[in-house]
């Protein structure tokens, strides 16, 4: 691709094997409690040159549209890229996997139409770092699709996250429980056009990460 910087090598601190093996198996029942369906209206509608930024092992490959000329993916972990890699090789996208982290993705500047982030400003060190690093290789007027879990509005379940944030983050490859995600998207000058705040799995008494948001911003 044009577009495509150089490859960055994946930093020890994104090397989470038992996590990342971990993920795999849970990830794939939550597709069948309706993630799917959530991946699916993540994606609607989308067209263009993609990046897709810490993708795991490529859940949200099949939700892409034919529409998209080509999904670039940057996973800094280096089994889960390793089965996007191969998930890539199932679906009709186009899909091109590379090693690098977000907050210093291996991609020209105002480059690609859209960026996808699921599941990751939890889990990167520098949250305003990375959304700068999505500002800078979005084209002007790109859009920037989120779905992330975040910090509970209610406060049972924010001291919840409270606790278990002492531990969680260790054993989760990093993950931060308690994060503003859509005041940071916002203070890193995006335009939010749409958000709209959910709970994953539908109707779950206790999870930490259950208090999401899912929606569109403009990079200008
Ligand atoms: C919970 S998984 C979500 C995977 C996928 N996006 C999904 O929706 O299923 C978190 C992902 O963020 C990635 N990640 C962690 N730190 C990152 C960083 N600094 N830059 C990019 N991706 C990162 C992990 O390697 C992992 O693939």
């Amino acid at each position: 691709m044009a577009c495509y910087r150089s490859s960055v090598p994946s930093r020890p601190a994104t090397q989470h094997p038992l996590f990342a093996r971990f993920f795999e198996r849970v990830g794939a029942r939550n597709e069948q409690r309706g993630q799917a369906g959530l991946r699916a209206e993540l994606l609607a509608g989308l067209r263009g040159l993609v990046l897709e930024v810490g993708a795991g092992n490529g859940l949200n490959f099949p939700h892409y549209p034919v529409e998209v000329d080509e999904v670039l993916v940057v996973e800094p972990e280096p089994y889960l890229r390793e089965r996007a890699g191969l998930a890539a090789e199932r679906v009709a996208v186009r899909i091109a996997v590379f090693a690098g982290t977000a907050d210093a993705l291996p991609v020209a500047n105002a480059s690609v139409d859209v960026v996808v982030c699921s599941g990751v400003l939890c889990s990167v060190p520098d949250v305003p770092a990375a959304l700068a690093e999505f500002r800078r290789v979005l084209r002007p007027a790109g859009e920037f699709r989120f779905y992330e879990h975040v910090r509970a509005g209610s406060r049972v379940r924010a001291a919840e996250q409270l606790v278990l944030n002492t531990v969680w983050p260790r054993l989760m490859g990093g993950c931060q429980l308690r994060r503003r995600t859509g005041a940071a998207i916002e203070a890193a000058g995006f335009t939010v056009r749409s958000s709209r705040e959910l709970i994953f799995p539908a109707g779950a008494k206790f999870s930490p990460v259950a208090p999401r948001i899912l929606g569109a911003a403009r990079s200008g």
